[in-house]
């Protein structure tokens, strides 16, 4: 079986951003060891403190933050780090190439209930930008020369994107290597499947209501289908799925906190997890555009997604014409 780096070298990836790929699988690897630890270690319940966007968080997302952290500082290509959990963006090293981009545990809520999370990645090239200044990332998800997530359920998964497919990896428990397991995963055009928090439904705009009222009326409705719905409560797993067998994907905009766009993240979350559903042959969009044309305007920005099923998407966006 090929290797993620058998794989990397097949697609004549430089040397630079491959290492810089592996150094956020070798991370990636240790924080798979301490959450199969699960209560055995001390790293389960809240870190008692807030990040930067005012939510909780758990000491494995502090942990993991800083597992990556420490490892991509400690890589020559990497130029400057900015992590959901990190306020402002932190410099690497002189002459990097590369502005890697994580979310270092999505879906922390499953922590501590043995459900799936995962760690998301993006990497950006850092065209000599002062890798300390936020406008030195604020780069179009379009620019993203790499971007992926490891998951962590049953088995660990990495399911990463150079700009030439999506490939699956699983990490062989004996010889600690991610070994190619799904070559070009292709997302279905067509689906039966939404994941929505249902329980936000009063607070969409109206466009949303409509949509999702439409696919509650199943067969009898102007849909013609009968749905069925998953939510995981993290994204990575709802990506996952909807990678493996299709299905849409909504985070939309609410009334809640109106200000902010929806809770979703462009830059740890939006941004790679589209060029993957692209990459795969999928759509990603803020309900109005690709997400990966939206120019980024903060690091912590917010982003409404809908990303999933080519044809199921496009029929979430005529509602919102
Ligand atoms: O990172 C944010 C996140 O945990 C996503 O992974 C997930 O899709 C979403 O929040 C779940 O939100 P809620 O708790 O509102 O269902
Ligand atoms: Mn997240």
């Amino acid at each position: 079986m090929q290797t993620v780096q058998q794989i990397l070298e097949h697609n004549q990836i430089p040397s630079s951003l491959a290492e810089t790929i592996n150094t956020v699988l070798n991370a990636s690897k240790d924080i798979a060891f301490l959450l199969q630890k699960g209560g055995m270690g001390d790293i389960l319940g809240c870190a008692g403190q807030e990040n930067v966007q005012g939510e909780t968080q758990k000491k494995l997302d502090v942990i993991s933050n800083d597992m990556l952290k420490d490892a991509l500082k400690a890589c020559p290509a990497v130029a400057g780090i900015a992590s959901e959990e990190e306020d402002l963006p932190v410099a690497g090293n002189a002459g990097g190439e590369f502005l890697v981009i994580y979310d270092p545990l999505d879906g922390s809520s499953n922590i501590d209930i043995n459900v799936t999370v995962g760690t998301i990645f993006s990497i950006l090239p850092s065209n000599g930008g002062n890798p300390a200044e936020e406008a030195t990332y604020l780069q179009k998800g379009r620019n993203q020369l790499a971007a992926g997530y490891v998951l962590y359920g049953p088995s660990t998964l990495l399911v990463m994107t150079t700009g030439q497919g999506v490939d699956i990896f699983t990490l062989d428990p004996d010889t600690k290597e991610f070994v190619l397991t799904q070559g070009q995963a292709q997302i279905t055009p067509t689906t039966k499947e939404f994941a929505i928090n249902m329980s936000n439904q009063r607070f969409w705009a109206e466009p949303m209501q409509n949509y999702v009222a439409d696919m509650l009326q199943g067969e009898e409705g102007p849909l013609a289908k009968r749905y069925n719905m998953r939510w995981i409560a993290a994204m990575v797993a709802e990506v996952h799925r909807i990678i493996n067998r299709g299905g849409i994907f909504m985070y939309p905009w609410d009334s809640r906190e109106p200000n902010k766009p929806g809770k979703l993240r462009l830059m740890y979350e939006g941004n790679p997890m589209a060029m993957l559903v692209e990459q795969a042959g999928g759509l990603a969009t803020n309900a109005d555009i690709a997400i990966m044309d939206i120019q980024p305007e903060l690091i912590h920005q917010r982003v409404p997604v809908v990303l999933g099923s080519k044809q199921e998407v496009e029929i979430a966006l005529s509602y919102h014409k």
